[in-house]
């Protein structure tokens, strides 16, 4: 999956003593791939509306021992993109690779992957466990400029991905036209369950590209417990700037109807 993308990544990028910087919040196997190879996370934190601090970013690229930039774009777990014209400014300033993390592309319908015939130290990873529902047939991939994907290859292992796997992914492409539309409904039922979540007294709802929604509590826990005594499982994130932060999986609009009645409840609104 993605995830070996990473840690061919790691492979190719990093030694011991140099650094990659990841642009926090953000997915935590970035962090982990890098450390396994005994290199260092910078964390530049993003700004409070969680768009990447690019000037800090290109501050931090100036290191020597800087090898490589982790952006993610839908970010896991604010929901927004990189704004195309920041990612430009990083790959036209700074000299070691920028990965974006593109796992959630489909749900925005936006990618970079045109920017890399131009960019050779742009590396773009996507995967089929997202929108395509296959977390668990392991299959993700990357787009880069040839001589990139040389590069890559060397650190790729030749036995990974399954001949099953293999095939199953070009059954989801050759069935595309099947899973477009659930996508198109799930990006439909994220505006909606976003609009409701932000009629809710005291909710902080994030803008989101992706298939989940950030939003604030003023007790994340309590909504947390309450709501998994009926069944239902947010996802709790922590760290600086997600104080009380809960991350909500958009579902069909059954049960995104049913997680806004027990918030309701949760909340005290009288409906
Ligand atoms: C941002 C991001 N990148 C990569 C992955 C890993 O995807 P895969 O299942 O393809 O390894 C995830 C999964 O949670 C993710 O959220």
């Amino acid at each position: 999956g993605a995830d070996e993308a990473l840690d061919i990544l790691a492979k190719t990028f990093v030694d011991p003593g140099t650094c990659a910087l990841v642009a926090s919040p953000t997915y935590s196997m970035y962090r982990i791939s890098v450390e396994l190879l005994d290199g260092r996370i910078i964390e530049v934190a993003r700004r409070p509306d969680f768009s990447d601090n690019v000037e800090a970013l290109i501050e931090q690229c100036k290191r020597p021992e800087a090898r490589m930039v982790f952006l993610c774009s839908p970010n896991n777990p604010t929901g927004n993109l990189s704004k195309r014209e920041d990612v430009v400014r990083l790959l036209e300033t700074v000299e070691c690779a920028v990965v974006v993390d593109e796992a959630y592309a489909e749900f925005a319908g936006e990618s970079l992957v045109d920017l890399t015939g131009k960019y050779e130290n742009l590396i773009i990873v996507r995967t089929f466990s997202k929108a395509f529902g296959m977390a668990g047939v392991r299959i993700g991939y990357m787009v880069a400029h040839p001589e990139t994907i040389r590069l890559l290859s060397k650190a790729r292992p030749p036995n990974s991905v399954s001949t099953i796997s293999l095939t199953l992914a070009k059954l989801a492409l050759e069935n595309r036209d099947e899973i477009l539309p659930k996508i198109e409904e799930i990006k439909r039922e994220r505006e909606r369950l976003a609009g409701r979540l932000a009629e809710l007294p005291n909710v902080e709802v994030y803008p989101s590209q992706a298939n989940f929604i950030l939003a604030r509590f003023e007790q994340a826990d309590k909504v947390y417990s309450e709501l998994l005594k009926r069944g239902m499982v947010l996802r709790r994130v922590s760290g600086p700037l997600l104080e009380n932060c809960l991350r909500i999986t958009v579902l069909d609009r059954k049960a995104n109807d049913r997680l806004i009645t027990s918030l309701k409840e949760v909340l005290g609104v009288k409906s």
